[in-house]
């Protein structure tokens, strides 16, 4: 079997204008919890795309910790390549597929730190061993090794015992502030529905876009 002989038609639903929701964050909602009742594994995975100044585009996958109408939030290392490069240029994009139910949406805007308050919050509900991961990785710098990084682990568990782990300061989220998100919903013959809604001032246009 060759790459170029797979393929499938996408013929589980569709997506009318008229079932769309009159703002996105409330039709990401709906989405997200047919999502969640499919049992989709990493069901909140989104892939990130940042670009450097110089017009260099690179992305990966990130964890989405809120969606709401301020915006979608994620958490990272705020010295990682995405956070210098978010430094440098403020602009960002979101993807997230969700195979099971042909289903993708894309969302692209400006970004921003989120308060020290919201990264607190947030970190205190993780896991000790994550607390502490965060300490270990210089995310996105070169390593010697694996030993490195578990000699680091043995280190902040030291530094840290009996108490709390603080956030590091370099360690935290940002919202990425949607000007468009955009719905795609897999069709037959790929005829595929796309309903993008778009900023407009206070308002969101909604537009339907050629598969
Ligand atoms: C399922 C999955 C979830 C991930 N979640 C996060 C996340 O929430 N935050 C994060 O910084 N990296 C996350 N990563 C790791 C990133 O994809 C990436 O390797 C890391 O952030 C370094 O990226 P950068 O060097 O471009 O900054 C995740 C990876 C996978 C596969």
């Amino acid at each position: 079997m060759s790459l170029a002989d797979l393929r499938r038609e996408y013929t589980m639903s569709g997506l009318r204008e008229e079932d769309c929701l009159p703002d996105p964050f409330m039709q990401f909602e709906a989405w997200f919890r047919v999502a969640l009742e499919t049992d989709i594994p990493d069901v909140n995975a989104a892939a990130l795309a940042t670009c450097s100044a110089d017009g260099r585009p690179s992305n990966r996958i990130v964890l989405l910790k809120g969606a709401d109408a301020r915006g979608f939030v994620f958490f990272t290392n705020y010295l990682s390549r995405k956070a210098r490069e978010l430094d440098a240029n403020p602009q960002a994009a979101l993807c997230i597929y969700w195979a099971p139910l042909e289903r993708q949406i894309r969302i692209e805007g400006s970004v921003e730190k989120v308060t020290a308050a919201e990264s607190d919050e947030y970190y205190r509900s993780r896991p000790r061993g994550s607390q502490l991961g965060a300490w270990c990785s210089v995310q996105s710098e070169i390593i010697p090794s694996r030993a490195f990084l578990e000699q680091r682990l043995v280190e902040w568990e030291k530094q840290f015992e009996n108490q709390d782990v603080p956030r590091p300061p370099n360690w935290g989220g940002y919202r990425l502030i949607p000007e468009t998100m955009e719905f795609w919903q897999g069709r037959v013959n790929r005829l595929h529905d796309r309903i993008r809604y778009r900023r407009a001032g206070e308002a969101w246009v909604r537009e339907r876009l050629a598969p």
